[in-house]
Formats: C-alpha cells, sequence, structure tokens
C-alpha cells in the first residue's frame, strides 16, 4: 500500500517535471491503429541503442555536458549498426572531452559484438550484462527504459534516495548495503512503467534529493520518508545525515 503511494507519487511528479532531454521518449504517441509491428520493432531497437549510448555518457559526467556529445554522436552513428562499422579511433575522436576513454572503447566493442550476434539487441538484463561494458547498472537502464523489463536500476542519485527514504544507517559503500539498496529498489519498481519509474528516482536525487541541500517542500515523497520525518521530531537529525558518509581511517 505504501509503496502504491510512493510510485503513484512519483510517476505523477515525473510526468511533471521531468527534464526534456534528447534521449528520453518523444510524449503522446499517437494510438494509430495501422502502426504495425515493424515499426515498432524498429523503434524499440533505436530506443534501446539511445539508451545505452546515453547512460554510458552519463555513467561520469553531467546532464548538461553529455547533451552535446549525444546529439553530435546520434547525428554520426544513429543506430548500433552504424557504430559497429566505426573505427576505435572516430570514436575516441568524438569521445574527446568526456574522460574515461574506456566507457568509448567498451562501446564500440559492444556495438560489434550485439552486430556480429545477429544484430538483435539482448532484452533481458542476463543477457545484456554479457555484453562487453554492459555492468548492472547500464543494463537495469536498458532493460527497464527500453524494453519495459520491471528490474531496478541503482545509482548515485538512487541511493542517496532510498538510503534517505528508508533512512538506511549503513555504509552504503559496503557491498552487503549495496545489494540491500538494490533489492529495495526492486521492490520499488512500478510494474506497469519500469523506465519511468527508474527514471524517477534518478530525477528526484539529481533536482529535488541533492546531496547538501534537498527542497524537501518540493517532494513528492517525503511524507513517506522516514529520513524528513526524523529530522522533524528531531533537532539532531538532518535529511543530509542520510546516506552515512563513510569516515575513512587516517
Ligand atoms: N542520470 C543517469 N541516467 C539518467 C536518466 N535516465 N534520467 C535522469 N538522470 C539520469
Amino acid at each position: 500500500l505504501i509503496l502504491k503511494k510512493i510510485r503513484d507519487s512519483l510517476l505523477q511528479w515525473y510526468d511533471q517535471n521531468q527534464r526534456v532531454l534528447p534521449w528520453r521518449r518523444r510524449r503522446s504517441k499517437t494510438t494509430d491503429a495501422d502502426e504495425d509491428e515493424e515499426e515498432d520493432e524498429k523503434e524499440t531497437s533505436r530506443r534501446a541503442y539511445a539508451v545505452w549510448v546515453s547512460e554510458v555518457m552519463l555513467q561520469q559526467t553531467r546532464v548538461s555536458t553529455v547533451i552535446d556529445y549525444y546529439n553530435r554522436w546520434m547525428e554520426k552513428w544513429p543506430t548500433l549498426h552504424h557504430l559497429a562499422q566505426a573505427t576505435q579511433e572516430e570514436v575516441n575522436e568524438m569521445w574527446a572531452g568526456l574522460g574515461y576513454y574506456r566507457r568509448a572503447r567498451f562501446l564500440l566493442e559492444g556495438a560489434k559484438m550485439v552486430v556480429e550476434g545477429g544484430g538483435e539487441f539482448p532484452r533481458t538484463v542476463p543477457a545484456l550484462r554479457k555484453v562487453r561494458g554492459i555492468g548492472d547498472y547500464t543494463a537495469g537502464a536498458i532493460a527497464s527504459i527500453a524494453f519495459n523489463e520491471a528490474v531496478p536500476v541503482v545509482d548515485g542519485n538512487v541511493v542517496r534516495v532510498i538510503a534517505r527514504l528508508k533512512a538506511i544507517s549503513a555504509n552504503t559503500k559496503e557491498s552487503e548495503t549495496i545489494k540491500n539498496l538494490w533489492k529495495l529498489a526492486g521492490q520499488l519498481v512500478d510494474p506497469h512503467r519500469p523506465g519511468d519509474m527508474n527514471q524517477s528516482l534518478m530525477e528526484l536525487g539529481a533536482i529535488i534529493c541533492t546531496p547538501t541541500s534537498p527542497s524537501c517542500s518540493a517532494c513528492p515523497i517525503s511524507e513517506q520518508c522516514h529520513a524528513f520525518s526524523l529530522s522533524r521530531n528531531s533537532q539532531r537529525v538532518q535529511v543530509t545525515d542520510y546516506p552515512v558518509k563513510v569516515v575513512k581511517p587516517k
């Protein structure tokens, strides 16, 4: 019951507040009767590729920087098949300034792998994980956003949102805690709109539930948030106490 409330509030907030980003689905797709299946299939593959490229770029780079790189990339290599024909030099040149060049190398290797394997984009997390460079995060993002699989995605923003929502006081750098966060994120995933649900958590973390100055008064789930509730009941607790920061030994 409380999960449903959280999902509904997040999705409603996301529908009204999501940023317009080039890799997001264009809204208001008309329900045309003669929209054929082949077109749908092509659109899904295009989307999986778009999500892949954008999520890899977003892994170490801020959204505002990624937008231009993403648009240039998609202009040069509009599909996975175009990318698979590229050379490493071309890819590196396109990536210049984004840093962590391993990501670009893996994108090219991954594209070649998928095309050589028949060109069919893998749709599930285990199948996606077999592609070069696709880890838990990217696999979850592609499966949920492009293929509507009800699987979670946990990045730094989602860690922060869930740690606050549940007032998790365990060290979020530890593998036990991370496992638990993935489990909690999995319970939150909306079965009908998993991609939007995951993106709403990331979006909330990026624009409302920020690291140092969260806007709790504008948060759609503050009523369900344990950290917020604790902060209201005690002078000594603040929402920003979560996630608990690791104190490194000297
Ligand atoms: N950061 C990384 N991926 C994102 C996404 N799909 N939506 C919002 N923020 C993100």
